[in-house]
């Protein structure tokens, strides 16, 4: 089964040719961050222009040097949601018409899954049931992954996401977007003990996050530390990103124990953006060692959006369920705010 796989939900044009035999036959990736980066964030309507640009080439693109031609594909997998309007209409309006030309079933998939059975395409790989720890730069959520399409909400941020916290807080720094990488970069040379940062919710006694306080206990701090100190200087900068981003790591290790502890289960899954920072993953290994549980990552590269997680997840959807062609549908809804799992 040859999957052709496409995402649009945001900054990143992503496509990808799946093999459920032969695992990833291809992928490609066009991100649009230069674009973004002087408006300090994504603009939703030069993000839709581009990937209108952007993704026949790349779909063009991902045959090349393959054995394949679209004729070989089997189905077509898009982001349906969750994700910016305009955006995921360039994908699944292009999906439809290809399903449409080729005659091809078009899978609707949700953006978070996809990420969420992302570390599934790596080896070793996780077995059913895991708990799942989604960190995006718009979710902050620990799910129960029973199995594939049987997913439990744990708990959520109550109001900014942790990618989130990591971009306000780097831009308060004078640091680009996106922020994450960035933040954490300067973090590295940082003295994360000078300042002592909230972690907010961490005793909440439930498995909710909260991350919006923390931008502006590090605004309070930037302020008053730049106006009694003749300014801001790199290693203040440097000591502040090391503080939220352990402040961060903390909240997200603690919870993940209590989400573990809480599930009786053994393993658990690190996914979206954020999943791709060094300090999370360190703690997270550590405490997974002392605990013996294992956890799991997307390789580096399928942390971030892409189009290879929605074929893989497209290529999983088809294995789980014999009657998958009756889900497909070749129409152009999108779903900008749609929740993964039961109660959302
Ligand atoms: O999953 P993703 O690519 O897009 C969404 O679906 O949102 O996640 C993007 C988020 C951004 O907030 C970005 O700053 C953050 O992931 N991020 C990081 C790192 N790499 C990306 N945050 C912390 N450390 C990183 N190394
Ligand atoms: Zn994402």
């Amino acid at each position: 089964m040859l999957i052709l796989g496409i995402e649009t939900s945001c900054d990143e044009t992503g496509v990808a040719l799946f093999d459920s035999r032969e695992g990833l036959v291809a992928h490609r990736l066009y991100s649009q961050v230069d674009m973004h980066k002087d408006y300090g964030g994504v603009v939703p309507e030069l993000a839709s222009r581009d990937h209108i640009r952007r993704l026949t080439p790349l779909i063009e693109s991902v045959f090349e040097g393959s054995n394949y031609s679209l004729q070989n594909v089997d189905a077509i997998a898009v982001t349906a949601g969750p994700g910016l309007g305009g955006a995921l209409m360039v994908g699944t309006s292009t999906a439809a018409g290809l399903g449409a030309a080729l005659g091809k079933p078009v899978l609707a998939i949700h953006h978070l899954e996809g990420h969420l059975l992302s570390p599934l395409m790596a080896t070793p790989r996780p077995t059913f049931p895991f708990v799942a720890l989604l960190v995006s730069g718009g979710h902050t959520q620990l799910m129960k992954v029973a199995g594939v399409g049987d997913y439990t909400l744990l708990g959520e941020t109550v109001d900014d996401a942790a990618g989130e916290a990591f971009d306000k807080t780097a831009s308060l720094l004078g640091l680009g977007y996106p922020g994450g990488p960035a933040l954490s970069k300067l973090a590295s040379s940082g003295d994360e003990t000078r300042f002592k940062l909230p972690r907010p919710m961490i005793s909440s006694g439930d498995l909710d996050f909260s991350f919006s306080g923390l931008k502006t206990a590090v605004k309070i701090l930037r302020e008053r530390h730049a106006a009694a100190d003749g300014g801001l200087h790199e290693k203040d900068s440097a000591d502040i990103a090391a503080a939220t981003q352990a402040a961060i790591v903390d909240v997200l290790v603690a919870k993940s124990v209590q989400a573990l502890q809480a599930s009786g289960l053994a393993q658990l899954v690190v996914a979206g953006g954020v999943g791709a920072n060094q300090r999370l993953r360190s703690r997270l290994n550590t405490v997974a060692a002392n605990y013996r549980w294992k956890v799991y990552y997307p390789p580096l590269e399928f942390c971030t959006d892409n189009g290879a997680m929605i074929a893989f997840a497209a290529a999983m959807r088809i294995d789980a369920d014999p009657h998958w062609q009756q889900s497909a549908a070749v129409d152009f809804s999108v779903q900008p705010r749609w929740p993964l799992a039961e109660g959302m």
